[in-house]
């Protein structure tokens, strides 16, 4: 069935179909100057020092424990209140998620308090899911890394160009992930992208990115270099230029597309305070966020089931969707099962709504009147 609003809607025009074309006519598709290109533009709008594309986040996330130096037998701090990439990416170097509660039905980023409740001898770093867009308590959760030695992964995916105290979000720990999954706010079917200050861990992750090899194909072919080395165990979790061509249009779009998505936050938060049986998480935020998506959260009050409520929106036409089934109730997670009352509340109580730059205020006004209708009839 095709939803009169979908969830998500892609900002793709001609412009990705001529890079594309354009790219694939030069005679170089896989990573070259298009990549380099990108990861220059990507890092100068974040104000980071350095950025290094990739096949996708989820290896990005997997980079930035291995540049942290995250090894079997350590333990790691993270929600689980996320996607479960998170949390996989410290099980990929053997190490243990220890997951750690959310603040709150109005903040859905992992709570410093609990964070500090859940350090031992074993934590080695903290990973941190910008939710939505929304930046997790970075003060507190910088000064107990610091006070811990510990180090900090962000999981920026929901937040490019969105902003903590006038730092762009990803740039404030060791690194930052991001992804360019087609649904996400810069798209290019799929890919991503590690950031970074440091300047060895810059140079670690070109290395780890490419088998550990000391030069690739496109340094060879202009002659940079006629031979390489193989200096540690690395993978191939390389980007390639066609979709960084897509990545260069999309950056280009994406300041617009995010000041888009604030009127469309705004227009919800003027409709949705006419319901009482709504929470909406981040509302009283005021810095620039990327509004990758916008949940709501049922209160404790409102008798209506969620999966009846999500079923009824459905069928008037609306997708919605959930972030995220935890992942400590997960199967593969049964062992690292532990009290976290808040996510677990959220994730029995929360609906993502659409949210998309091209969404219109009478689709807001839709979406926001069949809501009310829907819970009125659960009184
Ligand atoms: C919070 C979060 N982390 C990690 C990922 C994984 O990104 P990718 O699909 O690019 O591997 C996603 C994407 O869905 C995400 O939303």
């Amino acid at each position: 069935m095709d939803y009169k609003i979908p969830l998500f809607d892609l900002n793709f025009d001609e412009q990705e179909v001529e890079a594309a074309v354009e790219t694939i006519r030069s005679g170089w598709i896989s990573t070259g100057p298009k990549t380099n290109e990108f990861e220059k533009v990507f890092a100068e709008m974040l104000g980071a020092k350095h950025a290094v594309a990739l096949a996708n986040c989820t290896v990005a996330l997997h980079l930035g424990m291995i540049l942290c130096g995250v090894e079997e037998g350590d333990e790691v701090i993270c929600p689980s209140l996320t996607f479960v990439a998170t949390v996989n990416a410290v099980k990929y170097v053997r190490a243990t998620p220890v997951f750690a509660d959310v603040k709150g039905y109005g903040d859905l980023t992992i709570d410093p308090k609990d964070i500090e409740k859940k350090i031992t001898h074993k934590t080695k770093a903290i990973a941190v899911m910008h939710f939505g867009g929304h930046a997790c308590d970075m003060d507190a959760i910088m000064e107990i890394a610091n006070k811990h030695n510990l180090k900090v992964i962000e999981d920026a995916c929901h937040g490019p160009l969105s902003e903590y105290k006038g730092k762009k979000l990803g740039t404030i720990g060791s690194v930052g992930c991001f992804s360019f999954f087609s649904n996400k706010n810069i798209s290019t079917g799929e890919g991503g992208m590690i950031v970074m200050n440091d300047e060895a861990l810059f140079d670690r992750a070109k290395l780890l990115r490419s088998h550990g090899m000391t030069s690739m194909s496109y340094e060879r072919a202009k002659g940079h270099s006629t031979a390489y080395d193989v200096v540690e165990l690395g993978y191939n979790y390389r980007m390639e230029d066609i979709r960084s061509a897509i990545g260069l249009v999309q950056l280009k779009k994406l300041q617009g597309d995010l000041e888009k998505r604030v009127t469309v936050r705004s227009w919800y938060l003027e409709e949705l305070a006419a319901i009482p049986e709504v929470i909406v998480p981040f509302a009283d935020r005021t810095e620039f966020s990327s509004n990758y998506i916008f949940p709501i959260v049922l209160t404790p009050e409102c008798k209506a089931v969620r999966d009846e409520v999500r079923d009824q929106l459905h069928a008037q036409g609306i997708q919605t969707s959930i972030h995220y089934p935890p992942a400590h109730k997960f199967s593969i997670y049964a062992d690292n099962k532990v009290p976290l009352p808040v996510t677990e509340y959220v994730a029995e109580r929360l609906i993502t709504l659409p949210m998309y730059s091209s969404l219109t205020r009478e689709n807001i006004a839709y979406i926001a009147s069949t809501l009310k209708s829907i819970l009125a009839d659960c009184k």
